[in-house]
Formats: C-alpha cells, sequence, structure tokens
C-alpha cells in the first residue's frame, strides 16, 4: 500500500477505499514538506486538505527521522584523544590583522598549538617585520596586505588563502576592526562608512568568501570579533557599538544556516584589552579599570585563548554564541 494512503487509513480519517483513491500528493504539498508547514493553516478542512496534511505529516516525520545530524558525535575510534581535543595541529586558518594587537595574540597563540596561518593588515613594512619575527619563532604564518574594508581586496585576499591552503580553511577569524571616537551628532558618513566597512561588511563578505573553503575542509570554524560595546553603550563609538552589535546577530545567522556544511560559528566580544587601538590618557584608563571587577586591563592573549579553544576540537558542540573576555566587566552592577 502507498504510505500516504496508509497513513491516511491509519489515522481512520478515511476508509481504506477512500485512503486508496486519493493521488500522489501534489507538487505544492511536497515542497511544503520541506517546510513542514501546511499549505493552508487555520482554515477550513476540506477531505482533500485533510489528505494533504496528513501526507505532509508523514513526510515530515520520515524527514525528521532520516535528517542526518549536523555535528555527529565521532564514533569511539574516530574521537579526538586529549591531545587532539586541544591542540590545533594540521589546521589551517585565515586571521585578519595580525600585526597588531589582539590579531597579533591570536596568530602567536593558534601557531603555537600548531595551525598554518595566513593573515593581513594594510601596512607592507609591518607585514614584512612581523613575518620575519613569526618565521624565527618557528610559527607557520605567510601574509599579505589587504584592507579588509574593501570589496576588491575581500576577494584578492581569498584567492591568496585559497591558494596557499590547496582551497580547504579550517578557520576564518574576523578581527580588524576599528571605531571613531565623536559624539553621535558629528559622526559623518565618511566615519560610518569606515566602521560598517571594516567591522561589519568584512566580517559578513569574508565569511561568504570563506564558505567554500571551510566547507571543503569538513571542519569549519569562524570567530567573528566583535566588543562588549555590542551590548553596553560606550560615549563616543555609537557607530562602532552597532557595528559590533551586527558583528554579534550576524553569528547567530551563521551558526545557524551553515553547521549543514560542517561550519560553527562563534563570536569573541572583548572588553578593555591593551592594544593601540585602546590608546588613552591615565586619568580615563584608570575609570575604565575601576568598572572591571578583575581590576586590570587585559591582555591581547586572553583574548587569543578564547579564540584559539573555540576552533579546537574539544569545543565542536559550541555554536552560535557570544563570550565575553572583559575581565567581569559586563556582569557588573556595581558603580
Ligand atoms: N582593544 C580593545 O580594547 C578592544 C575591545 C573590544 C573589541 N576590540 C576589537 O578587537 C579587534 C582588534 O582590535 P585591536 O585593539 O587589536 O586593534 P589594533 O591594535 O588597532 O590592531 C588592529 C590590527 O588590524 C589591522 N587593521 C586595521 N584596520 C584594517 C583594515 N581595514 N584592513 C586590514 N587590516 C586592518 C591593523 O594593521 P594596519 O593598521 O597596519 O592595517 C592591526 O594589525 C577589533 O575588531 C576591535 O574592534 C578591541
Amino acid at each position: 500500500m502507498k504510505q500516504w494512503a496508509e497513513s491516511l487509513w491509519r489515522n481512520k480519517r478515511l476508509s481504506l477505499a477512500e485512503a486508496l483513491e486519493f493521488p500522489e500528493p501534489t507538487k505544492a504539498a511536497v515542497v511544503d514538506t520541506r517546510t513542514c508547514r501546511f499549505p493552508l493553516p487555520g482554515a477550513q478542512l476540506s477531505v482533500v486538505d485533510t489528505f494533504l496534511q496528513e501526507a505532509i505529516k508523514l513526510r515530515c516525520s520520515e524527514t525528521l527521522q532520516t535528517k542526518k545530524p549536523r555535528f555527529t558525535y565521532p564514533a569511539e575510534e574516530q574521537k579526538p584523544s586529549a591531545m587532539e581535543k586541544w591542540s590545533l595541529l594540521g589546521s589551517t586558518a585565515l586571521v585578519t590583522g595580525g600585526t597588531k594587537g589582539i590579531g597579533r595574540g591570536i596568530v602567536e597563540e593558534m601557531g603555537g598549538l600548531g595551525a598554518a596561518i595566513h593573515t593581513c593588515s594594510r601596512n607592507q613594512s609591518d607585514l614584512d617585520a612581523s613575518l620575519q619575527q613569526w618565521r624565527s619563532a618557528g610559527l607557520k604564518v605567510t601574509g599579505s596586505t589587504c584592507d579588509v574594508s574593501s570589496p576588491a581586496d575581500r576577494e584578492k585576499l581569498m584567492e591568496e588563502v585559497k591558494s596557499t591552503f590547496d582551497g580547504k580553511l579550517n578557520i576564518l577569524v574576523c578581527n580588524a576592526g576599528t571605531g571613531v571616537v565623536k559624539p553621535a551628532v558629528e559622526q559623518m558618513a565618511e566615519d560610518y562608512k569606515l566602521v560598517m566597512s571594516t567591522n561589519l561588511d568584512s566580517s559578513f563578505h569574508l565569511s561568504q568568501l570563506a564558505h567554500p573553503l571551510l566547507k571543503a575542509s569538513g571542519n569549519g570554524s569562524i570567530v567573528l570579533i566583535s566588543s562588549i560595546g555590542a551590548s553596553i553603550a560606550v560615549d563616543g563609538l555609537s557607530v562602532y557599538c552597532a557595528s559590533k552589535g551586527a558583528v554579534n546577530q550576524l553569528t547567530r545567522s551563521l551558526a545557524c544556516e551553515w553547521p549543514r556544511d560542517n561550519i560553527r560559528t562563534n563570536c569573541v566580544a572583548p572588553g578593555s584589552i591593551k592594544t593601540p587601538l585602546l590608546a588613552m590618557d591615565d586619568e580615563s584608563l584608570a575609570m575604565r579599570r575601576r568598572r572591571i571587577p578583575a581590576g586590570r586591563i587585559g591582555e591581547p592573549e586572553e583574548v587569543a585563548a578564547l579564540v584559539a579553544f573555540l576552533c579546537m576540537p574539544g569545543a565542536r558542540y559550541i555554536n552560535g554564541q557570544v563570550i565575553c573576555a572583559d575581565g567581569g566587566r559586563t556582569i557588573n552592577g556595581n558603580i
């Protein structure tokens, strides 16, 4: 007996004879089974509609039963050993903005854990000097100049990554970012464009461009770097904070769309970290410190350790999370 007819009969909505008389579900109904939505929600049901609903329920339950889990739990013999769980040995990574600050910390942390890394920045001489230092330290790092706010540069960068790593990339860290400190009324159109294109457009477009490479690796991980400014307001940083809020939400969207391609997406939101971007006078720094329960400004490697962890096999069930590395700044309700 045809499965849909059997379902109608078993559910006693129709007699066996009636059930057998019905034709196969229409194309429209089959299309709807993909989304598991009924074609006529809330409508008065005719017999044919009842039939279609039954057929759809059946198809949906079949789909659910046969759906493959996205992050498969490895069989005993394929489980990473304790060493492999906490290592990046054999992984390939693109880290943007690796010559200074947090990006540099990430390159060094991941390189030390065994990853081969490609990085970029806008300044050729800084990049050359950094590459030299990393090579002498025994790290596997290549690099190219790229302004991540430029779509053409982003495309060129991904071509370079593709040829460096033979079309397979395990890790993308979108770290390069910038801010323009001005009251909201003084932020100009060009300030807005610079901040949005550097922080948000680049995270989205680089993730899109990296998608085929991450998918080809069979085990991809994206980490977007946002900021605690995505969830608390910071004077003078309205556009910056908005761009980082969008990065947090982009994380959640990619985390739901791309697990089918074995790609996880997470986000790290640093608090105040000692880097050239945080350059400010001692009084302002002291004011910031007072609000941080840990009592100090963070170091780049303290953010880098979290980023590296999120890319390791040990973190394979962590997806779609925004995690702060802020010494407790965002949970502090004390003035
Ligand atoms: N430091 C903090 O307190 C803090 C707090 C929250 C969030 N963050 C976020 O953390 C990330 C890193 O910040 P950071 O403090 O390490 O910054 P940083 O010290 O200014 O370093 C930024 C790095 O990115 C590169 N870069 C900047 N703009 C670029 C562009 N358009 N294209 C390519 N490379 C670019 C810089 O090199 P070139 O200038 O030579 O290009 C440098 O290597 C940013 O997304 C930032 O928003 C930082």
